[in-house]
């Protein structure tokens, strides 16, 4: 990676700045794209920066990736060599209330990271996609090559809207093009809205958390370092297929039940749930086929669900405590 330029968008975010790290660690110079979108706040953004802040290898250009032109100066200025693009408005249940503003984020701006990318003549780019397109698809686990024309939420539909303005920006330019369907990931940093992240808060203050459905709802949770992993190998190898779809899974699907179970474990108190109707948008399922991943990347999950959920815990302890118990 030593003569690498990358670009990586969405840096501020939960998977961004473990991507930018990794990067840096392996010898790239990074430049770190975000606007600071306002579903979260900037602070818990700033604290993800926090280590890149400190490195020479490591830039940051706030701006707003729709804005071509501006995108393009500073992937100029900097001389790309590749991107990876990881900036969207990320959630499923918001998406419902705001779709024209996660259509403009998601799909004109994967359009516009790849003209950008095109224009400063960069070799490849590797962008997010999500698991949430196969929508209820009721074979599983899924795999990259089952119909996924289905989708439920706003969300989903973008990320499948992605998927298809990459395939024709590839077709037509040449460029190489991949995208990774990443299954529900957490770890350290994992964005505050997401299900680990608000249960381990409430469970450990003795609050009581929403567990929508009868728990039978399950989920393929990924582990951070597992996901790094499987985009720095997208990143080498996306080159040699063009266009290509891959799915970035943990291969241990986990009922919500059995979820809460075990976070309430870790933080060693006693759950209080309130039961909750399903939520329009939310899938039944997520289980990825990683045969594919598996053999074109080498991708290989390595942590389980409840060691990465004491890792987690042990990152986010000591930021409750900080935050006076909130
Ligand atoms: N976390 C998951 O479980 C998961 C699962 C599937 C797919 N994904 C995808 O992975 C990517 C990263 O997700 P995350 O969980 O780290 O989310 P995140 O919200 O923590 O990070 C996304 C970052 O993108 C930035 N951003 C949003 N709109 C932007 C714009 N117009 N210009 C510049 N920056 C913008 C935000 O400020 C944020 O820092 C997203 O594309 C998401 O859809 C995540």
């Amino acid at each position: 990676m030593n003569n690498e330029r990358v670009v990586v968008t969405g840096a501020a975010g939960f998977i961004g700045s473990h991507v930018c790290e990794a990067l840096s660690a392996r010898g790239a110079s990074v430049l770190g794209v975000d606007c600071f979108d306002p579903y979260y706040a900037r602070a818990i953004k700033e604290d993800n920066l926090c280590r890149l802040r400190a490195s020479d290898a490591f830039a940051l250009a706030e701006l707003d990736i729709t804005r071509t032109d501006e995108l393009i100066a500073a992937m100029r200025g900097f001389g790309a060599t590749g991107v990876i693009h990881l900036a969207a408005k990320a959630g499923v249940r918001p998406s419902i209330a705001d779709p024209v503003g996660y259509a403009i984020a998601n799909v004109v701006g994967t359009q516009s990271v790849l003209s950008a990318s095109s224009a400063c003549g960069c070799s490849r780019v590797v962008c997010a996609s999500s698991s949430s397109l196969y929508g209820n698809n009721e074979k599983v686990p899924f795999s990259e090559g089952d119909a996924v024309e289905h989708p439920i939420s706003p969300y989903a539909s973008t990320k499948r809207s992605c998927e298809l303005v990459g395939f024709t920006h590839h077709h037509l330019t040449g460029l190489a093009i991949s995208m990774l369907r990443f299954f529900t990931v957490f770890g350290p940093r994992q964005r505050p809205d997401l299900a680990i992240s608000l249960f381990l808060g409430r469970i450990a203050r003795g609050e009581p958390i929403r567990m929508f459905g009868d728990g039978s709802m399950s989920r393929d949770f990924t582990y951070i370092d597992d996901i790094v992993g499987g985009v720095l190998r997208a990143y080498e190898r996306t080159p040699g297929f063009g266009y290509r779809v891959w799915n970035l899974g943990g291969d241990h699907p986990m009922r919500l039940d059995e979820l809460i179970a075990t976070i309430g474990e870790v933080v060693g108190r006693e759950p209080i749930i309130e039961r909750a109707p399903m939520q329009a948008g939310d899938v039944d399922r997520t289980w990825a086929d990683l045969t594919r991943s598996g053999s074109e990347l080498g991708y290989s999950p390595k942590t389980a669900v409840r060691e990465g959920i004491e890792r987690q815990w042990a990152w986010m302890e000591p930021r409750l405590s900080l935050a006076g118990g909130g």
